[in-house]
């Protein structure tokens, strides 16, 4: 059955690519993020038969999923502490242990969240290095339980191909049609595993007639048909694919080309950071940044964060990027080039651009707008965060960056009686160095 969806609506059209961004990295700040890991350190340790509780060290990576349950997948690492695992006290009440004895950890989990306040571990590997001795690696799976899972997993391969395989053996198009990208996937571990899979589907240049399958000389047409497919599969034990099912949806590529300028003039859309207008325009950002500021070296693009384009008599260009010191001086160079290198430890910037082109009149408008990020910060930037205690934001020459230092798990609250100020900041600049 060929479904042909036409898009009618701007305001539809960037509903549903929204709607795809459902993973997203969040910062450490968020309260659910420490419950989250709170849920997995206590499956860890709950689960270590003897020797002594792990304990909180830092978060390092955060990524929340969005769908009808939501995930915060996680990496953390810990410390051990010197509460036994039979002491009845959990790993909030320990210290950490002495640094030359105590073993480290870093762990990854998959944590869910359900009604808004219960949070359940999914899976979880945590990699255990002792003071001595060899790294022992401890998995964690929930049997029955449902989790977004990288849509880059091998796991992914042989389900996506047997899915390809079944749309072609089943379409009525002309064409056959090729994996474009995988958007979610999700995963459950039964006796075997079940799989929930949504991904794109892009018409390539062989005709149904004259190829059985697939082969890599088919290519993708520009312009051609796309589809979204949302497919689920049980593979059992032995790896088998024991249960498929399909759901496709097959848009006409002449629907969706150039939907933007055609179907919302005026509506500012997202643009890929590797397109080649936006490389004209960060071009036009640095050079403007260079031109202005008074330092001695000039400056280059570290990082692009994001990037967005308008269609208004002409082009205008949003980007948001942040930008380090090169070791190319004013002085004894015209111009950045390729070859100036990041200065270490040097200033960085983070910017905001705005970049009017008019390519008939060969006019370029580039405005910028940055602030001065913290050097040191910069140089070793600690991840992780605390819950407990508020650490301020650090300023310097105007600009504010929330959280860098408030990331690090910095031991237990203060117990009454006891001063916290002074070796909560000595611990903390001690971190920091
Ligand atoms: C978070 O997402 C990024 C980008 O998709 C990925 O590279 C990273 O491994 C993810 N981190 C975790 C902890 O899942
Ligand atoms: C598709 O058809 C080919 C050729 O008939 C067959 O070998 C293959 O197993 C089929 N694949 C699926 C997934 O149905
Ligand atoms: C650079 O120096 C010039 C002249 O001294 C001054 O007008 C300008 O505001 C300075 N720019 C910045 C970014 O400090």
């Amino acid at each position: 059955m060929k479904l042909i969806t036409i898009l009618f609506l701007c305001s539809r059209l960037l509903a549903s690519l929204s709607q795809e961004s459902v993973t997203e990295e969040i910062d450490c700040d968020d309260e659910d993020v420490f419950k989250a890991v709170d849920a997995a350190l206590k499956n860890y340790n709950n689960r270590i038969q003897s020797g002594n509780q792990f304990v909180l060290y830092r978060v390092t990576e955060v990524n929340k999923t969005v769908g009808s349950e939501t995930f915060y997948s996680l990496k953390y690492q810990t410390k051990e502490g010197d509460c036994p695992v039979q002491s009845g006290k959990t790993w909030q009440d320990c210290d950490y242990k002495g640094a030359e004895e105590a073993a480290r950890g870093e762990c990854t989990a998959t944590v869910g969240k359900r009604e808004s306040t219960k949070f359940s571990v999914a899976t979880q590997i945590c990699q255990i290095i002792p003071a001595k001795g060899p790294v022992v690696t401890a998995q964690y799976t929930c049997l029955g339980c449902v989790h977004p899972i990288s849509t880059e997993s091998p796991d992914l391969e042989p389900v996506l191909k047997h899915a390809i395989q079944h749309f072609n053996n089943n379409t009525k198009h002309s064409h056959l049609f090729a994996l474009g990208e995988v958007k979610r996937a999700q995963r459950q571990v039964v006796a075997g595993w079940n799989y929930g899979i949504t991904y794109s589907i892009v018409q390539t240049d062989c005709l149904k007639k004259d190829f059985l399958l697939l082969t890599p000389d088919c290519k993708s047409l520009s312009g051609g048909d796309v589809g979204e497919c949302t497919d689920s599969a049980y593979v059992d034990p032995q790896l088998r694919i024991a249960s498929f099912s399909q759901n496709c949806n097959i848009h006409s590529g002449k629907d969706l080309v150039k939907p933007h300028p055609k179907i919302c003039p005026g509506c500012p859309f997202e643009i890929p950071l590797d397109s080649p207008d936006l490389a004209e325009a960060l071009t036009h950002s640095i050079t403007k940044l260079n031109a202005e500021n008074n330092e001695t070296f000039y400056f280059k693009i570290d990082t692009v964060k994001s990037a967005s384009a308008q269609v208004v008599a002409g082009k205008k260009f949003f980007i948001e990027f942040t930008a380090r010191e090169t070791t190319c001086s004013k002085e004894d160079n015209t111009e950045l080039t390729e070859s100036c290198e990041i200065k270490n430890p040097g200033q960085s910037l983070s910017c905001n651009a705005e970049v009017y082109m008019r390519p008939w009149e060969q006019k370029v408008y580039p405005t910028i707008n940055c602030q001065v990020l913290e050097m040191t910060l910069l140089k070793k930037r600690p991840p992780g965060f605390s819950p407990f205690r508020e650490v301020p934001g650090v300023k310097k020459g105007g600009g504010t960056i929330r959280h860098l230092m408030s990331c690090e798990y910095m031991g237990r609250p203060p117990k009454t009686g006891t001063e916290p100020k002074p070796e909560s900041e000595a611990e903390s600049s001690r971190l920091a160095q």
